[in-house]
């Protein structure tokens, strides 16, 4: 099974975020990653709600939104209506995170959680038949361009061993610095989805880039 590849347009050249648009419209890309820092829960800014909406009037990809702020509730109504398909709170902002997924659902969204580097996957147990995508951070979040924590292909398998044992059908992503070489180790450890910001949009010919990330099969 080919994995599904989610570019990060935090990597874009925002100056002309149309362009990289539609060159992703045009790529085998599955979703638009679309990463949003609000200099709080973590230590980096990117860009908010309009932003978002531009993106989405010129994607023809769904849109993976990753929100890296506290109070997430506050803004899920908001990330919908700007086009969002897949919406991410992270497990370390929620204290009712049951209630918060039930929120996405209700908007008619897909609910995702995203656990930091730290975070053992175990948490998620008691609500993993309630999430459609767990992001695995495989780096601190934050920023683009970091490197890769090995420790997370022992996180991919062990939520993969509970979710089968929960029989649940949540999808398993790997956010940070994601390349070719790390990725067919995450696809065997039980990876469904990639995120890739500067190994696609720093590469000469991104559109190769991702259809290299898309043609990884099992080892
Ligand atoms: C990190 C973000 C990532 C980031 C990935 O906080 O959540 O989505 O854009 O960028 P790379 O692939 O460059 O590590
Ligand atoms: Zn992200």
């Amino acid at each position: 099974m080919s994995p599904l590849i989610a570019p990060s347009i935090l990597a874009a050249d925002f100056a002309n975020l149309q362009r990289e648009v539609e060159m992703l419209n045009l790529s085998e890309a599955d979703y638009i990653h679309v990463d949003i820092m609000d200099g709080v829960f973590v230590p980096n800014i990117s860009f908010g709600i309009p932003v978002t909406e531009a993106i989405h009037r010129h994607a023809k990809k769904p849109l993976d939104i990753h929100l890296m702020i506290v109070n997430p509730d506050n803004y899920l109504e908001a990330f919908r209506n700007a086009g969002a398909e897949v919406i991410s709170v992270h497990y370390e902002a929620c204290n009712h995170l049951h209630r918060t997924l039930q929120a996405i659902h209700d908007l008619g969204a897909k609910a995702g959680v995203a656990i930091n580097p730290h975070t053992p996957v175990e948490l998620l147990s008691d609500v993993i038949q309630d999430i459609d995508q767990v992001i695995i951070m495989s780096v601190n979040p934050g920023f683009g361009g970091q490197k890769f924590i090995e420790n997370t292909y022992s996180k991919v398998s062990r939520l993969k061993d509970l979710i089968l044992a929960k029989g649940a059908k949540t999808k398993i992503e790997i956010d940070g610095g994601v390349n070719l070489q790390n990725a067919p180790k995450l696809l065997t450890a039980g990876a469904d989805v990639f995120v890739a910001g500067s190994f696609v949009f720093n590469s000469s010919d991104p559109v190769q880039t991702i259809s290299q990330l898309k043609s990884i099969r099992l080892v």
